[in-house]
């Protein structure tokens, strides 16, 4: 069955909090989805919908890079075990990129594998001369949500300090 794809509401809340810490071996990105959102910081935050269940959920937030430009960061993104690989993901993500454009950001980095984020249309970072906090090498990605939306000179680019919560 298809997924529909729609922004959170309140009642969501805790499904999309299930969702995470089934997908991932720890409730780190969990906790750090619910933080983002009780620190106003998650620019876009999509559900996926099958049979009126929660089974997938994507976060943006706002990332800093050195010299005030901002853009969002894609994370976590969270797809159910039993709903995997049936395209739920690649939906979230492509719906999320649509409604970050949508609300003007700028671009978009992501730390992930690059053939997955590759299909979206992420490639590496260094593209630029950005860097990331966390030593990502080449699992850092960036993309320009119109061209040309990544100044020139590089730069290290922040997460919200809310992340350091998955390493926790
Ligand atoms: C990553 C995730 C959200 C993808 O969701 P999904 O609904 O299974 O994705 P899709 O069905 O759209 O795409 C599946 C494809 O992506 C590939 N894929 C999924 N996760 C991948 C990963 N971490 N690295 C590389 N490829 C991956 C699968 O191999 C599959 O490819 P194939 O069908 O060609 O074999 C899901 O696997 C998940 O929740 N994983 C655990 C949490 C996680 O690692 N999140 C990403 C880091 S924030």
């Amino acid at each position: 069955m298809a997924a529909s794809v729609r922004p959170e509401v309140p009642a969501d809340i805790d499904a999309i909090h299930r969702v995470n810490a089934a997908a991932f071996r720890t409730d780190g990105e969990a906790r750090l989805v619910d933080a983002l959102r009780a620190a106003g910081k998650l620019t876009v935050s999509l559900v996926a919908e099958s049979a009126g269940n929660i089974v997938g959920h994507v976060a943006f937030s706002p990332v800093a890079l050195e010299g005030g430009m901002g853009g969002v960061g894609l994370g976590p993104v969270a797809v159910a075990p039993e709903f995997q690989r049936r395209g739920f993901g690649g939906q979230l993500i492509r719906e999320g990129l649509v409604a970050c454009r949508q609300k003007g950001c700028r671009f978009v980095v992501v730390l992930g594998d690059p053939d997955y984020y590759g299909r979206f249309g992420f490639v590496a970072a260094s593209r630029w001369r950005l860097r990331d906090e966390f030593g990502g090498g080449d699992a850092f990605m960036a993309l320009e949500l119109l061209p040309g939306r990544i100044p020139t000179g590089g730069g290290l680019v922040r997460y919200a300090p809310e992340f350091r919560l998955v390493t926790q």
